[in-house]
């Protein structure tokens, strides 16, 4: 019997009438597109009431596996008891005052510890805010407008300069878009000529250290040297690598110190923090002290150094600092990845379904028949995921995550693949309860129709926006 012959599950009335009442509310019904409804199958949980370690119940009281860890923010686990005692501890002390607190200064210095390559830092609240303060600096020092960005990396801010670059650029004016040039990630030579077309405009570039695919040897290095040999900075995303790749961020592995980087996600275990992190040379301008050059607006922002959030990222730090925090996220997802494949293995699904990226930071790839990236696909493999009692949109793991959440989750990921096995065989419309899921950056809400959007659509599943 397919699987949508079968009753499916029931979303309560309760929170079918929340989804209503959040779309009524609130454009996108949430405040992440990544976490929105259109991102995953009907049968998924539609909203979280709450969280310990790597485990989350749905305002129906159903329990499940995470991986993804909000988006790649809770590093330690939900409600981690170190971070969370930190934060009660801090909250009673007040949030915000009008001049600024000593805990600014003390993780400024235990941030500084920890990515020893930069000198000086600055807080704020989302990691866009990080980005988009580097692309600002950037062009200040250079007093250049262009800014370049690896193309193969699917998302650096909110703001206009990398917005204007996706497909769901509506209401960002051209002047805005034409200033954002692309390059290719492990293209060193694309880099060059970047320059040689735009001789003396560029101010940085902006790239990932690494996504699924790692820099080839001395790739970063190339380009940096590119950068400076240009009057360029080079401007390191860290949102993702940094508190997974190593504590001291994938500079460290990577043998790199970039001018500028940007941290935030797993930096405060779920709570609002980010980092703009760089060159004291770069960094001053937005300070109170130099006069040979114009002052730079850099991130000054009412909550941006709120007082129990800084004490969540000192807390968070310190774990990771004194506990084997990534040692155990290498561990736990090569563990992960070598039995997934292993199941994948055995159900004859290697050339359908890959485990991508470093263990630390697992993701998979969903193909169809004719072994293209499928969106359908990727819905069915979470749906049948999530009936299972998993919900992994990525295989983002976390320091929570023990020995038998990932031999339950593998237990999971074994019954799908014998579901999608069947679907390969006669169509995944019949397996499919509701709608494939869609990617983010598309023009209109409905499913992308012309080919160019569909291989725009295609590209995006291989690295979804998270
Ligand atoms: C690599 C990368 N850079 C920047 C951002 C933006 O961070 P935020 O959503 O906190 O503004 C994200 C968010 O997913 C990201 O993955």
């Amino acid at each position: 019997m397919s699987a949508n012959l079968q009753r499916p599950q029931h979303t309560s009335l309760e929170s079918a009438r929340l989804k209503r009442r959040a779309h009524a509310l609130i454009p996108g019904g949430c405040h992440t597109y990544a976490k929105g409804d259109d991102q995953y199958p009907v049968l998924a949980p539609a909203f979280i009431a709450r969280g310990s370690g790597c485990r989350v119940w749905d305002t129906d009281g159903k329990e499940y596996i995470e991986y993804g860890m909000g988006n790649r923010a809770v590093g330690l686990g939900h409600a981690y008891p170190k971070v969370l005692q930190a934060v009660q501890r801090e909250l009673h002390r007040g949030s915000n005052f009008t001049r600024p607190s000593p805990i600014e200064v003390a993780c400024a210095e235990q941030f500084l510890e920890l990515v020893d390559g930069a000198e000086m830092v600055k807080f704020c609240k989302d990691g866009s805010d990080a980005t988009s303060a580097a692309v600002r600096l950037a062009r200040a020092y250079t007093g250049r407008d262009l800014i370049a960005l690896c193309s193969d990396h699917p998302f650096f801010s909110t703001d206009d300069w990398f917005i204007g670059t996706t497909a769901m650029k509506a209401g960002i004016p051209e002047t805005v878009q034409r200033l954002t040039l692309r390059f290719r990630y492990n293209d060193i030579a694309g880099a060059q000529e970047l320059f040689e077309k735009h001789p003396g405009q560029i101010a940085g570039l902006i790239l990932e250290p690494a996504r699924t695919e790692e820099p080839q040897e001395g790739y970063l290095q190339a380009l940096q040297r590119l950068c400076s040999a240009n009057g360029a900075v080079l401007i390191l995303d860290e949102m993702i690598t940094g508190f997974r790749w190593h504590n001291g961020g994938a500079q460290k592995v990577y043998g790199i110190v970039p001018d500028l980087s940007a941290f935030g996600k797993a930096l405060a275990n779920g709570h609002s923090v980010s980092a703009l992190a760089g060159r004291r040379e770069i960094m001053r301008l937005g300070g109170l002290d130099h006069d040979d050059r114009p002052r730079v607006f850099l991130l000054s922002t009412t909550h941006g150094a709120e007082t129990h959030a800084l004490a969540a990222a000192m807390a968070t730090m310190e774990v990771y600092q004194h506990e084997g925090v990534i040692e155990h996220l290498y561990r736990q997802g090569t563990r992960l990845r070598e039995q997934a494949e292993d199941a994948i293995r055995r159900h004859g699904l290697i050339d359908f379904v890959k485990i991508t990226g470093r263990p630390c930071c697992l993701a998979y790839a969903t193909l169809d028949q004719e072994r293209r990236p499928s969106q359908a696909f990727r819905t069915l493999f979470l749906q049948e995921t999530i009936r299972r009692g998993v919900l992994m949109p990525s295989l983002v793991l976390s320091y929570s995550h023990r020995d038998e959440d990932v031999d339950r989750t593998v237990a999971a990921i074994d019954a799908a693949l014998e579901v999608y096995k069947h679907a390969l065989e006669t169509g995944v419309e019949h397996y499919l309860v509701g709608p494939p899921s869609q990617t983010v950056y598309r023009r209109y809400n409905r499913a992308a129709e012309t080919p160019d959007a569909q291989a725009a659509a295609a590209e995006a599943i291989a690295a979804p926006v998270t």
